[in-house]
């Protein structure tokens, strides 16, 4: 295996990028690499998926159709597919699948390592791969790498190069994408880092090169177990500070006039997408296997996960000042998504909240503009195929309350505020009002 050769391919933009897991992660990367004048290669095995990249249509809300049909179906040196023989034709392979919690919440590392068995059999000399899957310590090395070389014959290292790299994409955040992210990188050796780093600054502003594989997925590990202390701090003081009869929101608008020493964080419902809920809970585990129990990340999880029956019983309280029981009352949960502006619904709180509603015997509906009807799902079986209602019926003849779980900025909450009799307000955007209560 010629390094130069390898190095020099990247450099000339002549080495072909095959992302494999096409979602929130994989599509931006995707069109990032193609942007940059690589010739790019998308692999997924969810053809529906396929056939709109093929199409050059988009499935992600915040990634417009004509940036696909620009930047790939228009692109000739563009392919999609689920075969993965064909991932023989690429030169560096960026892993970005899944990685969930099992029914017993410990890490589910079966999509990562299905992906290693299904590329192992068709890995070359010289080709790059790279784990961008949020995972904990380790993984790349002692479980990616043994299925990689036990498929393939070949040894990493000396016949391919592996990389760990996180992913740190925000999706729909508007003052950051992929390319203007730092993005850390580890090697299992030096050669495999620079080969990764060769790659990556072709398209990122800002490499953050580290020692090793694990020390990139501690490194992703920490970002996201900071956000969620952090968030289930300031659940808690929202908590103490209502039975105190102060507004959480106002304190943190306040606390965070201080220029040094303080970061606002925000409280919700609970917490959701694909990230936060999750990531702290690989590390959890594998702390275990040192005998550490890492109390703070799984305190930091109780306080969150409370969350959804704070809601409710703030709910209770506010319907009973209306002298209404939740037994009976219509509820509406303004938002499915876990978070503001975008369409994605996975750990969203709101499940949470459906579920404890519907056992208090409330009848519940939803209203969210990116999230017409509710997706199939292992977790959430019987919602599938529940329609939002119109925002036209949004109005005090159907419901007795809403609760505000989401916030997308083109709801006008005060509106509504106007059209309920009763609305409480989890992430803070509602003007006071004699109607309106916190939780
Ligand atoms: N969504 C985010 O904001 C975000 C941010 C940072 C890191 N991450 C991490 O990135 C990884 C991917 O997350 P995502 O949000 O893009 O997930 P996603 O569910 O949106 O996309 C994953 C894709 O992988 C595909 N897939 C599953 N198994 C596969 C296989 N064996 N071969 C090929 N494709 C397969 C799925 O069909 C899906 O299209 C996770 O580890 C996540 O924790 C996500």
């Amino acid at each position: 295996m010629d390094i130069q050769e390898v190095r020099q391919r990247i450099q000339n933009k002549e080495a072909r990028i095959g992302i494999i897991g096409l979602g929130y992660v994989g599509l931006p990367l995707l069109i990032e690499f193609s942007k940059a004048g690589f010739p790019v290669a998308g692999f997924d095995v969810d053809q529906v998926k396929i056939d709109q990249l093929t199409l050059g249509k988009s499935y992600i809300r915040h990634i417009p159709s004509l940036t696909i049909k620009e930047h790939l179906t228009d692109n000739q040196k563009f392919f999609a597919t689920t075969d993965f023989s064909r991932t023989q034709e690429c030169h560096a392979l960026l892993i970005c699948v899944p990685t969930p919690l099992t029914a017993h919440r410990d890490p589910d590392l079966s999509y990562v390592l299905n992906t290693g068995s299904q590329i192992a059999p068709y890995l070359q000399q010289g080709q790059l791969v790279t784990l961008e899957s949020t995972t904990y310590p380790g993984t790349t090395e002692d479980e990616l790498i043994p299925v990689l070389e036990a498929g393939s014959n070949l040894k990493a290292g000396r016949d391919f190069f592996v990389a760990y790299s996180p992913e740190r994409e925000d999706p729909n955040n508007k003052d950051f994408s992929t390319a203007t992210i730092p993005k850390v990188v580890g090697g299992i050796d030096d050669v495999s880092l620079q080969v990764a780093t060769d790659l990556y600054q072709s398209v990122i502003c800002e490499l953050v090169p580290v020692s090793n594989c694990r020390t990139a997925e501690a490194a992703k590990l920490m970002e996201n177990i900071f956000r969620c202390v952090n968030i289930a701090l300031v659940n808690e003081l929202k908590v103490v500070f209502s039975a105190m009869e102060i507004d959480v929101w106002e304190v943190i608008r306040a606390a965070s006039t201080k220029p040094f020493g303080f970061m606002p964080f925000y409280p919700g419902p609970g917490l959701g997408g694909h990230c936060i809920p999750i990531d702290p809970f690989y590390l959890t585990w594998k702390a275990k296997e040192y005998d550490i129990s890492s109390r703070f990340i799984e305190l930091a999880g109780e306080v969150n996960t409370s969350m959804p029956s704070y809601v409710i019983q703030r709910t209770m309280l506010a319907l009973n000042r209306n002298s209404k029981p939740l037994q009976g009352s219509r509820i509406l949960l303004l938002g499915l998504a876990y978070k503001k502006n975008v369409d994605d619904d996975r750990e969203s709180p709101t499940y949470a909240i459906w579920k404890q509603l519907l056992e208090h015997g409330a009848i519940v509906s939803y209203h969210d503009p990116y999230c017409p009807v509710v997706r199939p799902s292992r977790e959430h079986k019987q919602f599938a195929g529940i329609t939002s209602v119109e925002a036209g019926d949004i109005h005090a003849d159907n419901f007795d309350a809403a609760i505000i779980t989401t916030g997308h900025d083109c709801i006008d909450h005060d509106a509504l505020v106007e059209q309920l009799p009763i609305v409480i307000d989890t992430r803070g955007v509602c003007s006071p009002a004699a109607n309106v209560f916190q939780a």
